[in-house]
């Protein structure tokens, strides 16, 4: 097998939450363009027929569910709705997460605390189960979870140490995954996104002007990440490309976290 080919995803289905929209969907575009069919789960219809109409133009097979992944029965509702086509989904991208409030620690309720990590952690785990099994059982699969540079570090000048907290978490899920699937067939790695100007930053930025100056004065490429970028990643974690890798965490910051 040539180099390019190992990036080949033909013939594969990758199951991406939150695939409607931002960086879930750039990476769901990277990999219909490298070859595999999608379904993609989002909890607005609309985007998500967009979604669809746009990459059927690519002639890959595109499923859509309605689900809010960021409870865990929603997300186990997600994975029942996919396992329901009866189709072997080799690759799972748990892309869904957020911050989503700028709540100081001292002042967060443990219902808030909770529903946060539904969002960011369990979500993911749910979805790792219900699909993972399935992977275990054929002895082959990806899991690509989408973590954040504010995992390891502090994000300055926000509140929300939920947010933190549940992606750091969710690397480690990423990394204990890893150690247990290995010998199963099925590789479990991480993506960690520095600041990308999608929906979320575009609220925080409109609130926080001065936050948006900052966060710029901090990336030594001095330019927030193109969503797009994030595809050629996911298609290589997603593929044989990365086929010795797994428990494995890749940045993409502009070097955010250099400093
Ligand atoms: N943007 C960044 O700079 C950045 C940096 C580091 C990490 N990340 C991480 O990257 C991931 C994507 O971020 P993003 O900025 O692309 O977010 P986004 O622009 O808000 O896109 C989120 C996507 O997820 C869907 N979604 C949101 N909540 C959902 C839920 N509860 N259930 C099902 N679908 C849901 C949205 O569709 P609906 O609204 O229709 O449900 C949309 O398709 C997140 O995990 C985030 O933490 C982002």
């Amino acid at each position: 097998m040539g180099v390019l080919d190992s990036f080949r995803l033909a013939g594969q289905t990758a199951l991406v939450t939150g695939g409607s929209r931002g960086l879930g969907r750039a990476m769901a575009f990277a990999l219909a363009e490298a070859g595999a069919d999608l379904i993609l789960v989002g909890r607005d219809y609309g985007s998500l027929v967009l979604a669809q109409m746009e990459l059927l133009e690519l002639g890959r097979e595109i499923d859509i569910f309605v689900a809010d992944v960021g409870t865990p029965k929603g997300a186990a509702d997600a994975c029942e709705q996919a396992l329901g086509l009866e189709k072997p989904i080799d690759i799972l991208l748990n892309n869904v997460g957020g911050r989503r409030a700028d709540v100081a620690t001292e002042d967060v309720t443990i219902e808030q605390w909770k529903g946060f990590f539904d969002l960011n952690l369990t979500g993911a785990l749910v979805c790792c189960q219900k699909i993972g099994k399935p992977m275990i059982d054929r002895g082959r699969g990806s899991i690509i979870n989408i973590t954040s540079i504010a995992g390891p570090i502090a994000i300055r000048g926000i509140g929300g140490r939920h947010y933190e907290a549940s992606k750091a978490a969710l690397a480690a899920l990423t990394r204990s995954l890893a150690a247990d699937w290995a010998g199963r067939g099925v590789r479990v790695n991480a993506i960690a996104p520095g600041v990308f100007a999608t929906g979320p930053n575009e609220k925080w930025f409109a609130e926080k002007p001065e936050f948006e100056a900052s966060f710029l004065g901090h990336i030594p490429m001095g330019r927030f990440g193109e969503p797009a970028e994030l595809g050629p990643a996911a298609v290589f974690l997603a593929s044989d490309a990365s086929s010795y890798m797994t428990g494995a965490t890749l940045v993409l910051d502009g070097g955010f976290t250099l400093w």
